[in-house]
């Protein structure tokens, strides 16, 4: 099984925004992954619902928004109409996390949570079935460009185990310094999905460091 690939825009150059989301529309992406911060949740703030609009108005690929932000349910619909196809918001911003899962499906979208790296994945056994993706960071969320913290391993593992224990069809993704070197290992821990963005969009070639995640396979 090949991962799925869903490069991070965050990391684009957004004077060619649309040059970028064409260069990944010729890629190998799964995914556009999109990063919401609103600088309260997370300390940055990137950007929104336009922005994310124009983004989907060129591109070819499904969009994989990522809410790092509080009170996400007050902007489900608004992400949703602005083109998202899986909405991720955060365990650690959801009161009523399983009332925001509900939210999130009854608009026709995948319901993704994302957990921090201090949030044990354990946290999310009596929701897993109500959830179509875990995103588990494996930097602090707010910035790209971080150092891949190592703990990440076995918290795949365990989630994966959760998930089999459970017999749900939830990917795994990860986020956060997602490179060539640790990819396998993440692979074989069991993800699904990575989210890469520096690491392809500092690359001297975006479409092919797309093709090499691409290219990964559990040996
Ligand atoms: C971090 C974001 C990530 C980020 C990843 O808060 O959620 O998606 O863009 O960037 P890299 O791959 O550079 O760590
Ligand atoms: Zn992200």
């Amino acid at each position: 099984m090949s991962p799925l690939i869903a490069p991070s825009i965050l990391a684009a150059d957004f004077s060619n925004l649309q040059r970028e989301v064409e260069m990944l529309n010729s890629s190998e992406a799964d995914y556009i992954h999109v990063d919401i911060m609103d600088g309260v949740f997370v300390p940055n703030i990137s950007f929104g619902i336009p922005v994310t609009e124009a983004i989907h108005r060129h591109a070819k690929k499904p969009l994989d928004v990522h809410l790092m932000i509080v009170n996400p349910d007050n902007y489900l619909e608004a992400f949703k109409n602005a083109g998202a196809a899986v909405i991720s918001v955060h365990y650690e911003a959801c009161t009523h996390l399983h009332r925001t899962l509900q939210a999130i499906s009854n608009l026709g979208v995948k319901a993704g949570v994302a957990i921090n790296p201090h949030t044990p994945v354990e946290l999310l056994s009596e929701v897993i079935q109500d959830i179509d993706q875990v995103i588990i960071m494996s930097v602090n969320p707010g910035f790209g460009g971080q150092k891949f913290i190592e703990n990440t391993y076995s918290k795949v593992s365990r989630l994966k185990d959760l998930i089999l224990a459970k017999g749900t069809k939830t990917k795994i993704e990860i986020d956060g310094g997602v490179n060539l070197q640790n990819a396998p290992k993440l692979l074989a821990a069991g993800a699904d999905v990575f989210v890469a963005g520096s690491f392809v969009f500092n690359s001297d070639d975006p479409v092919l460091t797309i093709s090499e995640l691409k290219a990964i396979r559990l040996v």
